[in-house]
This record gives C-alpha cells, sequence and structure tokens, in this order.
C-alpha cells in the first residue's frame, strides 16, 4: 500500500495547440521512501509534482495520497489537505524579503491559528535541525543561498507533513551547499520518517534518494535503486541519464563524488 500512487496518471495541455505533457504515470511511493524523479528538460518531471501536489489537474488518471484523491475535495478540504499533508521546496526559495528567516518559517502556521508559544517551540525544533537558529533574526537578503533553501525546507516541515515535493531544490546552489541540503533531506527523511519526492537535473542531488525514477517525453523510462554505495549509485544515475540523452552535458564536472 504506497502513501502515494498515481494511476494511469497523465496530462494534456490546452491551448492552441494541445501538448501531451504526461502520459500514463503508474508510480507507488511507499512511506518512509525518498525517492528522485530524473529526465531531460520537458520530459515533464514539474508537471508530474505539479498533479502530485494539485497545483494543476490531471486530465487522465489519478493521484492517491494516504488513500485520498486530493483532485476531488472541494476546494476548502483541498487547502486544509494540502496545509495538513504536503510540504512544498522550490528552486527559487519562494521566501518573503520583507520577513526575517525566521518569519518566514512559522508563516504556514500562523495560517492554522497555532499559538505563539506552540509556534516558538516548533521554530526552535525546526531551526536547531536545520542549523540555522544564529540566523532566525537576518533577512532574506543577509544570508547564503544555502541557508535560504534551508529556511525554505524548514518552511516546508514545520507543520510536518507526511510528503515533502522539492522541485529543482540544489538548482541554484553550488556543490557545496547543494550537499548541504541533500544531507538535511537525508537527515530528515530518516529522523522525521518524511517521505519525499525529488525533481532534479543534479545527478549527486539524486544519488542521496534510495530509488531514481526516470521519465522520457512523458512516460516512465526505467527506475534504479540504490544499496548502499551512494558513489556506485551517482555512476548509475550518470549513466542512464546519458542512455537518455540529453542532460550529461548539464552536470558541472565538479560534482563528482
Ligand atoms: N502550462 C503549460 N502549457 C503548455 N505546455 C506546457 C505547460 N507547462 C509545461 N508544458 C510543456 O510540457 C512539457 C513538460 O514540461 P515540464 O515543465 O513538466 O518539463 P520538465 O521535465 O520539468 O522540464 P525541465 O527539466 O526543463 O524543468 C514541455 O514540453 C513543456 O513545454
Ligand atoms: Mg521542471
Amino acid at each position: 500500500m504506497g502513501m502515494l500512487i498515481t494511476k494511469h496518471l497523465g496530462k494534456v495541455y490546452g491551448g492552441n495547440v494541445s501538448y501531451q505533457a504526461l502520459s500514463d504515470i503508474d508510480l507507488v511511493i511507499e512511506k518512509g521512501e525518498f525517492v528522485g524523479i530524473m529526465g531531460p528538460s520537458g520530459s515533464g518531471k514539474t508537471t508530474l509534482l505539479n498533479l502530485v501536489s494539485t497545483i494543476d489537474s490531471p486530465t487522465s488518471g489519478e493521484v492517491l495520497i494516504n488513500n485520498e484523491n486530493p483532485h476531488q475535495l472541494s476546494s476548502h478540504k483541498l487547502a486544509l489537505f494540502r496545509r495538513r499533508n504536503l510540504g512544498f521546496v522550490f528552486q527559487d526559495f519562494n521566501l518573503l524579503d520583507t520577513l526575517t528567516i525566521g518569519e518566514n518559517i512559522i508563516l504556514p502556521l500562523t495560517l492554522d491559528g497555532i499559538s505563539v508559544k506552540v509556534m516558538e517551540d516548533k521554530l526552535k525544533q525546526v531551526a536547531d535541525k536545520l542549523g540555522i537558529t544564529p540566523i532566525l533574526d537576518k533577512r532574506t537578503y543577509e544570508v547564503s543561498g544555502g541557508q535560504r533553501q534551508r529556511t525554505a525546507i524548514a518552511r516546508a516541515i514545520i507543520h510536518s507533513p507526511s510528503l515533502l515535493l522539492a522541485d529543482e531544490p540544489t538548482g541554484n546552489l553550488d556543490s557545496k551547499s547543494s550537499r548541504d541540503v541533500m544531507e538535511t533531506m537525508e537527515t530528515i527523511n530518516q529522523t522525521d520518517g518524511t517521505t519525499m519526492m525529488l525533481v532534479t537535473h543534479d545527478a549527486l542531488a539524486a544519488s542521496y534518494c534510495h530509488r531514481v525514477v526516470f521519465i522520457k517525453d512523458g512516460r516512465l523510462f526505467n527506475e534504479i535503486h540504490r544499496g548502499h554505495n551512494r558513489q556506485l549509485f551517482f555512476q548509475q544515475i550518470i549513466d542512464v541519464l546519458s542512455l537518455l540523452g540529453g542532460n550529461a552535458h548539464e552536470l558541472s564536472p565538479l560534482r563528482v563524488n
């Protein structure tokens, strides 16, 4: 029984010319699994993530999260469902510059009318976990990219979501910060048991996953599982990417370990 199941999931974008971006995706992600989604640019990765996160609606098939189809919920119930079950991390951090780091992190809780004391306790916990306690009073433009992304992760997990969805979270980071962010995500996955789905171009980031699913032209292409050796997994990911074509040149030569 997966915590996330997609059945024959498909998306056709409308407009002047309709475009089939995703076809017949059957995916099962177990509770506590950390799954990477890779594939060439335009293969449908973000589309898949947007359907799972309910940012966008499928044109065929269905999504089940904890046995519930969020796309069938009324907008009020959907808002509640998203707040309780899902966390989001994006490439460009999506932080508000007018707020401090700490204020950004507790923002989702303020929507739920939680008491200040409880919010402060949770903030302390999550900031400790992410190693950003010293910067809580700073503004977003006073901290590094890696710290910004760890802030975004803190905000995404402060309500203990069962599913954390990340689209290119290391896309704007150098290799050292990428590694920090991935190690943080790995730790959260291990200690909190948060199920994670990570869309990435970055083979190093993907090598932290338990399993990487590759898509090509909107269809499932292949998947590989990680054993005990992350280095070996990294190499296997590179091999599938070169088989897929198109992606290998995007990898920085610095990111080899
Ligand atoms: N709103 C939209 N309307 C029409 N076509 C779209 C829309 N969004 C995406 N597409 C098309 O659907 C296909 C898949 O796009 P998607 O953004 O899912 O790709 P991706 O795998 O995330 O690519 P990248 O690696 O570049 O982020 C692309 O051909 C894209 O041009
Ligand atoms: Mg994308």
